[in-house]
């Protein structure tokens, strides 16, 4: 199974209790400070419905990320806290105070974007003092500011330039320390490393990180369709689905525990399997038995299941077994079903097989780690999976 390094959560300071010192007992009474909720927010676009009743919040220092497909409605979500869209219903508050009506200026957000959208006639100091300027803020203080910023986002030699003369990447380090400039107490940021290539946006993904851990009480609201920049981002995880919250958590819970089919094969790129519950499930993430095909399998039950129940199996392509070469194995290997190799493909990091599952018209991913066997096309495989590794997810929910 692949293991999510499981990130530190952020010094939260409305979590803490004031008098907390040494040999002082924290109480913890305190809620956390909701920096941004959204209360049954809906958008539409005339006919269409493109965010349909989203409640969420994020606390003070905490990254949500909003996860999903194209069209989902993850940018509508966020031009709506910013102020770009009005809620043909619900209500936004910012810090517990009803913003819902007022303009993007009054609500004071840092705002970074895909396409960088800098001042493209504007020197790189200029477009970062842009919103200090618009608030009036003495000169001295304007000219700190934006040193202070460009040193945040290593862009201070570049001062003196304009846009078109930094690469995209550069170009995005400056839209963030632009957005940044007004001290904003929430910074959103839509699919901000979309438009760069692979290897600068790994680089800007750990330089984000960073940033990330040097602003401990900015809430963010991060919009990707990028399952890594969500896992290594967020505190916690919005899946979007069709206007919808799919379903919200921590990376941990979301990827070991999804609690829908959707989100099992968006987060995880699991294979979903049709299953019958064989026996009382009784929930809550006990192990229960089912069939898939003729096969017994056992996996976690998140929720209550009686016999004859359905349910769909998922597993992830790391948490799959294979082995090669054992004709009439799977009797006895531990929760497991026979297949057929269909393709193999190197990865790099390992190779990702393809298995048609024999006697169910399934065909199921599996990633193995380097320097394991690799079978060849037409072998005749046997799969396994640990039943903690084997997620039943509600049946009726097929991506
Ligand atoms: N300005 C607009 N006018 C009409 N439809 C829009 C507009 N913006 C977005 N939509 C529609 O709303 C839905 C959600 O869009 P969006 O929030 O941009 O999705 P995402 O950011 O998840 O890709 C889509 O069906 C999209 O076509
Ligand atoms: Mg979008």
């Amino acid at each position: 199974m692949l293991s999510i390094t499981k990130k530190s959560r952020h010094a939260h300071p409305g979590a803490q209790h004031p008098t907390e010192g040494p040999g002082v007992v924290p109480q913890n009474t305190e809620p956390p400070v909701k920096a941004v909720e959204l209360r049954n927010v809906s958008v539409t676009y005339g006919t269409t419905v493109a965010l349909e009743g989203l409640s969420l919040h994020v606390e003070r220092g905490e990254t949500v990320a909003l996860l999903g497909p194209s069209g989902s409605g993850k940018s509508t979500a966020l031009k709506a806290i910013a102020g770009f869209e009005q809620p043909s219903s619900g209500q936004i508050l910012l810090d517990g105070s009803d913003v819902t009506g007022t303009s993007p200026a009054q609500r004071g957000i840092g705002v970074v974007v895909q396409s960088y959208a800098l001042f493209p006639h504007m020197r790189i100091d200029s477009n970062v003092a842009y919103g200090l300027k618009a608030r009036k803020l003495p000169k001295e203080r304007v000219a700190a500011r934006v040193k202070k910023m460009l040193e945040m986002v290593g862009m201070e030699e570049h001062a003196h330039k304009l846009p078109r003369q930094l690469s995209g990447g550069q170009q995005q380090r400056v839209a963030i320390a632009r957005a940044l400039a007004i001290k904003p107490q929430l910074l959103l940021l839509d699919e901000p490393l979309s438009a760069l290539d692979a290897s600068l946006r790994a680089e800007m993904l750990i330089e984000l990180q960073a940033l990330r851990a040097e602003l401990p009480d900015i809430a963010m609201v991060y919009v990707t369709h990028d399952q890594s920049e969500a896992l290594t981002l967020a505190d916690r995880i919005a899946v979007m689905r069709n206007a919808r919250l799919e379903e919200i958590g921590t990376a941990d819970e979301l990827y070991n525990r999804p609690r829908s089919a959707f989100t099992a094969k968006f987060l995880g790129g699991a294979s979903l399997l049709p299953a019958v519950s064989t026996t009382v499930a009784r929930g809550g993430g006990a192990v229960a038995t089912v069939r898939v095909g003729q096969h017994r399998m056992r996996a976690v039950a998140p929720f209550v299941l009686a016999p004859g129940d359905r349910a769909k199996l998922a597993v992830r392509p790391h948490a799959w077994q294979l082995e090669t070469g054992a004709d009439n194995a799977v009797v006895s290997i531990e929760n497991s079903l026979p297949g057929r190799v269909e393709s193999v493909q190197w990865r790099g990091a390992g190779h990702r097989v393809q298995v048609d599952l024999i006697g169910i018209a399934e065909r199921v991913t599996v990633d193995l780690p380097a320097l394991s066997a690799v079978p060849t096309p037409g072998a005749l495989v046997v799969l396994s999976v640990d039943a903690q590794h084997a997620v039943l997810v509600p049946a009726g929910d097929t991506p």
